[in-house]
């Protein structure tokens, strides 16, 4: 969602911070700001849509000098995609600027007051009611009105504010938004993510909750909100700058689908051992009396890692013989949920960030559970915020479709999954033969890979269907869910995917002639009932789309075209059945024009609720 660009420095910054931003554009926006303090006066400008659009816009006014400054992508949430909206948000007395990410959610008591005070407001935001109330309370001192300010809001939020009175201060806090200070030679640069900071810096504050930053070109001080000081925590950021850049490919999204391999080899490096059928899990190592012991795992996610943790919910059923349910973190954290003794919460998250995932763990924490987290962003707030987790390792997911993370997250489960099952029912023989299988995961994927000429042919001839189903069974239906969340993301077609039987309950009626349904169709325990489904497709002019285990010609007699992926068993099978759909979902949207990366009105990380 919102990203947030900010520097103090010696140096101009104008060009670092778009070029800061333009790194952020994978996280979804649809309007965009900057201000620089030059010759001690505030200097704005702001624009609808893209970051290109700013640029535009700054070339024609005259571009901004000054060595201090904030921009911002924001994605809408209160009030409309307006110029008037868009960030840095000012007061009306001081000068003040401000960007923010996440949402105050006492804006409109706050606003009341401040309009009681004689404030005039000239957008919709929660934003501006911050930067209002700053201005409100400044008495001289910017990071002490920011602190004063921020005790008084509740919500989530990661700000940058600069005022022209202090022309060299930057102050910078966070809660509940992610927030990075990257520490360079006599400057700083302030980002939501590391993929703005690393081409300057790889040396990094991370702050906790609630903490507050002053900085200037000379140096920075800590705090919390209520002005204790704080000992940062000074980092090395890992993320490469070549794992950011396309790196020869047309979309991040095609080089994520790619990457799958080597994302997944880096995933098991040293984590499984054939020899002894077992699975090393350093991040689960010092919980394994509570785990041996766990009477209920309870896995918690949305979008994409939701199918990726449905999966994981009959993996661990089905080979740990642990009661699980996956389900949806905006459901379970407001209905009140029972937190038996014995239970663990699983959080599944790309970016570890996403709000409604972590306000429900934190429910389940409070409630006394167990929490793990299944994460691919290192120090992420879902990360810092369980007793327990294993890393994704598939490196940074720059296109919004996911992709690579969603085969991570199954293949973390997996060894989840066989973690929890060595310590319960399952033999060293049973565990070894499944973890030879996941080894040959990452080559089975290349397989498929290799016939992309093949599915991108195939998909040429349904793109210009409206209607779309995806069905599967067992293990396969998540990925059902999931190959039809890949097509309308970033095609923009309608697609459902469902469990193949239900389809007899009412989407039947859908069907007609030419429409295309997407069966997962490799061998597995109900591969008849999968066929039958086929047939009762076929019989109403539905055009089959199957995707089958190698080998099976039978089906050639029952589907228009079929898109076979290597045997495996079962329980695995959906890190390979995945790939064609996530392809047939990449090919489509560019067949239609569409913009791969940037799909409208789409967030990579989901950052309020
Ligand atoms: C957004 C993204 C999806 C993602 C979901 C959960 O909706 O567009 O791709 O699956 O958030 O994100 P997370 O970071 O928690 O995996």
């Amino acid at each position: 969602m919102c990203g947030i660009v900010a520097y103090v420095g010696k140096k101009p910054c104008q060009s670092l911070l778009l070029e800061g931003l333009k790194r952020l554009e994978y996280r979804g926006y649809d309007s965009a700001g900057i201000a620089v303090i030059q010759d001690g006066a505030l200097r704005l400008c702001k624009a609808v849509g893209r970051v290109s659009n700013l640029e535009d816009k700054l070339e024609s006014i005259g571009n901004f000098s000054g060595t201090i400054g904030l921009c911002h992508t924001r994605w809408a949430t209160h009030g409309g995609v307006t110029e008037a909206n868009a960030h840095p948000h000012t007061d009306d007395r001081n000068g003040i600027a401000v960007i923010h990410n996440g949402i105050i959610e006492n804006y409109a008591a706050l606003k009341t007051y401040l309009q009681e005070k004689g404030h005039v407001f000239k957008s919709q935001t929660d934003t501006e009611v911050l930067a209002m109330l700053i201005g409100e309370l400044y008495e001289g001192d910017l990071e002490k009105a920011v602190q004063a300010a921020l005790r008084e809001v509740t919500g989530a939020y990661a700000i940058a504010v600069m005022c022209e009175r202090e022309p060299g201060t930057l102050v910078v806090a966070r809660k509940g938004s992610p927030l990075i200070v990257g520490i360079g030679a006599d400057e700083f640069i302030i980002a939501s993510d590391a993929s703005a900071i690393v081409a300057h810096t790889a040396r990094a504050i991370t702050l906790e909750d609630y903490n507050v930053v002053r900085l200037t070109a000379e140096g920075f001080r800590t705090s919390t909100i209520h002005d204790v000081p704080v000992t940062p925590r000074i980092e090395q950021l890992e993320l490469e700058l070549q794992e950011i850049e396309l790196s020869g490919h047309s979309h991040f999204m095609q080089k994520e689908i790619h990457e799958q391999p080597k994302a997944l080899r880096n995933c098991f490096r040293g984590r499984l051992d054939a020899k002894d059928g077992r699975v090393i899990l350093g991040g689960l190592a010092d919980h394994g009396k509570q785990l041996t012991n766990l009477r209920r795992v309870v896995l918690t996610a949305q979008g994409t890692a939701l199918h990726a943790a449905m999966i994981g919910e009959y993996m661990i059923e089905d080979l740990a013989k642990i009661p699980s349910i996956a389900e949806y973190a905006s459901e379970f954290r407001y209905r009140n949920p029972i937190i038996e003794d014995g239970t663990v919460v699983v959080a599944v998250s790309q970016s570890g960030e996403t709000a409604d995932t972590l306000a429900a763990l934190q429910e389940a924490r409070e409630r006394g559970a167990l929490s793990l987290g299944v994460i691919n962003v290192v120090g992420s707030s879902i990360s810092r915020n369980t007793d327990a987790g294993v890393y994704l390792r598939v490196g940074p997911e720059i296109g919004v479709a996911s992709t690579k993370a969603f085969t991570g997250q199954v293949a973390v489960l997996a060894m989840v999954t066989l973690f929890l099952a060595r310590r319960r029912f399952m033999s060293a023989d049973q565990c070894a033969d499944l973890i030879r299988a996941l080894e040959t995961v990452p080559d089975k994927i290349e397989a498929i890979l290799a016939q992309n000429d093949r599915i991108r042919r195939v998909t040429e001839k349904y793109v210009e269907r409206d209607n779309w189903l995806f069905l599967g069974r067992g293990y396969n239906y998540p990925t059902a869910l999931e190959g039809a969340l890949k097509l309308k993301e970033i095609s923009y077609i309608h697609a459902e995917g469902m469990p193949a039987a239900e389809m007899k309950h009412g989407p039947i009626a859908l069907i007609n002639e030419g429409m295309p349904a997407v069966f997962l169709a490799n061998r597995g325990r109900q591969y008849e009932k999968v066929m039958s489904n086929i047939q009762e497709v076929r019989a109403r002019g539905g055009h089959v789309i199957a995707v089958a285990t190698e080998g099976d010609e039978e089906i050639r007699r029952y589907a228009q075209d079929v898109l076979y992926v290597p045997d495996i068993p079962e329980c695995l099978s959906p890190m390979l059945t995945v790939v064609p759909l996530q392809l047939m979902a990449y090919h489509a949207a560019v067949l239609r024009g569409h913009d791969v990366d940037k799909p409208r009105n789409l967030a990579k990380s989901v950052t309020v609720e």
